[in-house]
């Protein structure tokens, strides 16, 4: 049991409870093993037992009954009934849900494809940081517009302009608290309830959550590692003529896969023929490992049906939530007004503490050292996985290697078994409910955990996977 170094000893007994509790092991009002036998089972001493329950007590995952032992409290926050049925809370309450699988505390963490934060120009941050207020005195007074900053806008439109051939005025710029939000208010300003929504199979977990919330019906098209079938999407624009198009064509998420430059090309068109927007998803745009990545589609759309998604929150500044969408005007009043209704605006400080990094020479050195960085941890993955017969294609960008086991291997039950063992990934269900060949797959990050986390944690996973 006692795997976790970094834990005290009564945590670890916490993580143990957790654990087996969250897997099913113990089921809620089932009385838990008493005091005496598990400090037995685990080696440690009583008090330690006694301590670790007292903290679950604590935070309501156990309560005590009659003095006759402790039992496993119910469900907390148990759903509102009339809430069953809602896709977003279902998801969250199986683990489909992205964001309550990567809440998992794990020492080997390969579930959360975000940045580890020593890669980060943490005090650098706190420079720039220390400076702001004598640069905006009013700062923290101020609300930011609806729409953004403009100083910051014009700042984005003019570097996506200059830099990638985007043609923006800051006008045709929507600042967003993360591509997240971004893509749920593109939801609810273009979907509304029995619409179809088109999505890449597998594709990125909470945007299924999103669309879903919003009533639409999702239809799906097949990713492969030389792009889309666009044959295939024509004939589903066609047919089931689609409001949107939800895609991650750079370093898909969970794929890696880029769409190759052809096919970036042909999808306004497609769009525009059958009246669909095309909303680009680019979350990690500037992770790549040796060359960067084919042009956005949005650089090759002339009507303006495509709707891009920038975000600097994943690997730029996660603690700051930036991201931007862009789209031609005629879009941007229904974008204002649910904007508005979700936040009234992302918060000021975080713009323009935002601003000052993007215009400072140290953001780019530091993208390029962390490339470097990441793909070093992404090679130190792919050694682990060729001692399996795992199959997987090699990222070229991106933070998440996609693997499939062998046949007999469920994910989903892999991942409780690896949480004892205090290894975290994400099951492929999450990205692919409906293929059934989903739950033999794993997304894998390789961006959170150093070299000596990859190389141990991965041989912890692959042990436990050959034994399930
Ligand atoms: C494809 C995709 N879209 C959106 C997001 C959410 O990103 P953000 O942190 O900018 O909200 C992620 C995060 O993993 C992602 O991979």
């Amino acid at each position: 049991m006692m795997t976790d170094n970094s834990l005290k000893l009564y945590e670890q007994v916490v993580h143990y409870l957790v654990v087996r509790i969250e897997a099913g092991e113990w089921k809620e009002h089932e009385k838990l093993p008493s005091v005496r036998s598990l400090s037995e089972l685990l080696g440690v001493h009583r008090l330690t037992v006694f301590k670790a329950y007292q903290e679950l007590k604590e935070r309501g995952n156990v309560y005590v009954k009659d003095k006759s032992g402790y039992y496993v409290s119910p469900a907390d926050p148990s759903p509102v009934t009339d809430q069953a049925d809602d896709p977003a809370v279902s998801a969250w309450l199986h683990w489909d849900s992205l964001a309550r699988v990567q809440s998992l505390e794990a020492e080997f963490q390969f579930s959360k494809s975000l940045i580890d934060p020593a890669l980060l120009p943490n005090r650098y941050w706190g420079e720039l940081m220390r400076d702001l207020l004598d640069l905006y005195p009013r700062l923290l007074g101020t609300y930011s517009t609806i729409q953004g900053d403009l100083e910051l806008r014009s700042a984005l439109a003019s570097h996506l302009t200059t830099r990638e051939r985007f043609y923006l005025s800051a006008d045709e710029v929507l600042i967003t608290s993360g591509a997240q939000q971004a893509i749920d208010v593109i939801s609810r300003s273009l979907v509304r309830p029995g619409d179809r929504v088109l999505m890449e199979r597998p594709t990125y977990g909470p945007a299924m959550e999103i669309f879903r919330k919003q009533g639409a019906k999702l239809i799906f098209t097949d990713i492969h590692p030389d792009g889309y079938d666009l044959e295939q999407i024509e004939r589903l624009m066609k047919q089931e003529k689609p409001r949107v198009f939800y895609m991650t064509p750079t370093f898909q998420n969970p794929t890696g896969i880029n769409i190759p430059t052809e096919q970036r090309k042909q999808l306004p068109e497609l769009a525009e023929q059958y009246g669909c927007f095309l909303v680009e998803d680019d979350s990690t745009y500037d992770i790549y490992f040796k060359e960067k990545p084919p042009a956005p589609i949005f650089t090759y759309d002339t009507t303006g049906h495509t709707l891009y998604i920038r975000s600097y929150s994943k690997y730029v500044v996660p603690g700051l939530r930036i991201a931007a969408i862009m789209c031609r005007p005629r879009f941007m009043p229904g974008l204002q007004a649910v904007k508005a209704l979700t936040d009234n605006g992302s918060p000021l400080l975080n713009q323009k503490l935002f601003l000052r990094y993007f215009q400072s020479p140290r953001m780019h050195q530091h993208l390029s050292k962390l490339r470097t960085a990441l793909q070093l941890r992404m090679e130190v993955m792919e050694q682990c996985l060729q001692q399996t017969d795992w199959t997987w294609t090699r990222p070229e960008g991106g933070l998440n290697i996609w693997a499939e086991l062998p046949e007999g291997v469920d994910t989903g039950r892999l991942l409780h078994r690896c949480m004892e063992h205090s290894v975290a990934f994400v099951p492929g269900t999450v990205f692919d409910p409906s293929d059934a060949d989903a739950s033999r797959k794993l997304r894998l990050s390789f961006s959170y955990a150093h070299e000596q986390q990859i190389r141990e944690g991965m041989s912890r996973l692959i042990a436990l996977a050959e034994n399930t």
